[in-house]
């Protein structure tokens, strides 16, 4: 869910806060994280209740017309009546966009017009269109999502990033220098509405993810219609693939809808159930006869292979700007602010990533992707700074976020913003402690 969090410890103790709020039935899925010992509620959550408007949006990823036993064993169960998840397919948005030049399905997803979106594998040539689309259907682009390390084409995570501060995407394997959010098995990518489950299935390379949206399967170049990905450069592994492919992918339902990175034939769309009978790579015997064929593709290097490789790895915002104007922290620097009374540390992270990586102990926890509505008057950090004069230092995974909220703070007139460089990540190699 994508709604600002923040922290009221000072507001509510935890147990009248919940009873209050679930008396109220304003509960939105992330208003509570009890995880760091300290209600939090969203932002658009206290207007609401503050109005007495209260609403909880659709979430697509979430609902399933059949149970799905994941790798780690996981069940989603279907959390909505058919009537209600057919209604709220058809106000669904889900474009695939075709880049003739390199062969590659680039998917646009929204939960409805107006509302926010994610892109998955964006080609750096199609930016323009992709961004015209969005203004069209009126999407606020959230989240853009590379499911591996592309050699054939240079990525569209950047510039996306920099047209419309979205948050990029990759697995935690990956070589690009800055991805805001680095994924890995088991974990979610949410937007408002639509949650994507995150596979981990190398073999193509050793960082391609698959994406799990109800009976959609985003599989990058892990699986193609009636092809396999190459396993030959890229830290690329046959065996890892076969593993990825009949032991994670293959096990989806039958009727489960697969959308590749690639087509080269004209094809747009297979099911799982069609790989399985169809897929010629796939009617082997044995992983070693898997092996063998895989091996024995003698294919040329993609054309633009000696391109996109590096300029996919460099995608990173140059947060060396941000410390020229004097708004960066390093992660020494930033220990020295423990127990400090005149400074907020505020997290920009998203709660499964708080979960997993832990936070910097006494920080507050504002997401991202409603960083706008936060530091606009009438805000919550806006009214923060205002109201308490300290200053606000933002954090993220790896100081991606945190560059781009700076920015946005200063814009905003909170002239004191700045963020730590190199996010948690630079803060735990400097020796600063976390609580989990
Ligand atoms: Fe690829």
């Amino acid at each position: 869910m994508n709604s600002s969090t923040i922290m009221f410890s000072n507001m509510f103790s935890d147990k009248l806060f919940y009873k209050h709020c679930k008396r109220q039935s304003m509960l939105h899925r992330s208003a509570i994280d009890d995880r760091v010992g300290a209600s939090v509620m969203s932002a658009k959550a206290v207007r609401n209740f503050r109005t007495g408007s209260y609403f909880e949006p659709p979430d697509y990823g979430l609902f399933s017309p059949n149970k799905i036993n994941l790798t780690r064993g996981r069940r989603f169960d279907c959390a909505h009546s058919p009537q209600r998840s057919k209604a709220m397919e058809q106000t669904m948005i889900f474009r695939q966009l075709f880049d003739s030049v390199s062969g590659t399905y680039t998917y646009l997803i929204a939960s409805r017009q107006g509302g926010e979106a994610l892109i998955i594998d964006p080609v750096l040539e199609k930016v323009d269109r992709y961004l015209q689309l969005v203004r069209e259907l009126d999407l606020k682009l959230v989240k853009a999502v590379d499911t591996h390390l592309h050699a054939d084409h240079i990525t569209g995570l950047g510039a996306l990033r920099d047209h419309t501060h979205c948050i990029t995407v990759m697995g935690e394997q990956t070589k690009a220098d800055v991805v805001a959010m680095r994924v890995a098995e088991g974990d979610r990518v949410s937007i408002e509405g639509v949650s994507l489950d995150v596979m981990y299935t190398p073999g193509h390379t050793d960082d391609s993810y698959s994406y799990l949206m109800g009976n959609r399967i985003f599989t990058g170049d892990t699986l193609l219609i009636r092809g396999t990905g190459r396993t030959d450069f890229q830290n690329g592994d046959p065996r890892a693939q076969y593993d990825s492919i009949f032991n994670k992918l293959l096990r989806l339902p039958d009727e489960t809808l697969l959308y590749p990175a690639h087509d080269y034939k004209g094809d747009t769309v297979s099911t799982i159930g069609e790989e399985k009978r169809f897929n010629p790579r796939l009617q082997v015997k044995s992983i070693d006869e898997y092996v063998d064929l895989m091996n024995n593709l003698n294919l040329p290097n993609p054309k633009m292979m000696d391109v996109a490789v590096p300029a996919n790895v460099h995608i990173g915002l140059h947060q060396d700007e941000i410390a020229r104007k004097g708004w960066a922290l390093s992660a020494t620097q930033a220990l020295s602010l423990r127990g400090r009374t005149d400074t907020t540390i505020v997290d920009l992270r998203e709660r499964s990533e708080r979960e997993r990586h832990g936070v910097i102990p006494g920080s507050l926890h504002a997401p991202y992707p409603d960083l706008q509505e936060n530091l606009s008057a009438g805000g919550i950090l806006h009214e923060l700074a205002m109201a308490t004069g300290k200053r606000i230092v933002f954090y993220c995974a790896f100081g991606e976020r945190s560059a781009m909220a700076v920015q946005a703070a200063q814009d905003a007139g909170l002239k004191s913003a700045c963020h730590i460089e190199g996010g948690i990540d630079a803060w735990k190699k400097a020796g600063g402690t976390i609580e989990q």
